[in-house]
């Protein structure tokens, strides 16, 4: 009977423990998608609109960084959404040592073929929640994140004037390209 009782309260500490994980993690990808679906309609569009690239290519260097701010703007306070990478092409889009830490294990995952681009990770860091989701390389990035000799002259001209300090090339289909990051204060 004892045995009965101790098994039914430690299942209710682990479950109402996952309930406010799945809460936070739930709350996390709904601000992540608001940022990850502006920039991909719009790159998308652009990318339709001008198969070379090259209008995109404007979209992202003059507009990705004031998306986010704006979306930031809009967003409840004490949370905010952003972008980073291992390999950067914006110095503004850097990562912190728990980014990269999250990173370096999807990184992992994705060498061997498993990751999940929903593989959400949700930790705590000094008082703040974060939500990390993962963003795969597909085909419609590989014009401006693809093998460097394949990129067109006219799009690496843009990433040597404005990125000098670009790392984001030679990426394969099915990489981890980065991530989308939201982050809650407790
Ligand atoms: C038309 C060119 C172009 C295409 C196509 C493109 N990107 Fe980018 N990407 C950029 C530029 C320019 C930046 C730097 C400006 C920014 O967005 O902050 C960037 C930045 C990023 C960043 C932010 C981190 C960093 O390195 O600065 C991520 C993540 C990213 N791209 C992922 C993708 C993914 C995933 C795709 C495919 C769905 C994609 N990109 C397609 C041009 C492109």
């Amino acid at each position: 009977m004892k045995m009965i009782s101790l098994i039914a309260v430690s299942t209710l500490l682990v479950s109402t423990l996952s309930a406010n994980e799945m809460a936070i993690k739930q709350e996390g990808v709904k601000y992540i998608k608001i940022l990850g679906k502006e920039l991909k309609t719009n790159l998308v569009a652009h990318m339709k609109a001008d198969p070379t690239g090259v209008s995109a290519m404007g979209f992202c260097t003059g507009k990705a960084e004031s998306i986010t701010k704006e979306i930031n703007a809009k967003l409840p306070k004490g949370v905010s959404v952003r972008r980073t990478a291992l390999k950067t092409r914006s110095e503004k889009n850097s990562p912190d040592v728990t980014d990269i830490k999250v990173m370096e294990a999807y990184d992992e995952k994705a060498k061997a073929g498993k990751l999940d681009p929903k593989d959400i990770q949700v930790l705590e860091k000094d008082g703040v929640y974060r939500v990390y989701k993962p963003l795969l390389i597909g085909k419609a990035c590989m014009k401006c994140h693809g093998d460097e000799s394949k990129i067109s002259p006219d799009i690496k001209a843009v990433i040597a004037k404005v990125y000098p300090k670009d790392m984001a090339v030679n990426f394969k289909e099915g990489d981890l390209r980065g991530v989308i990051v939201s982050e809650m204060k407790k």
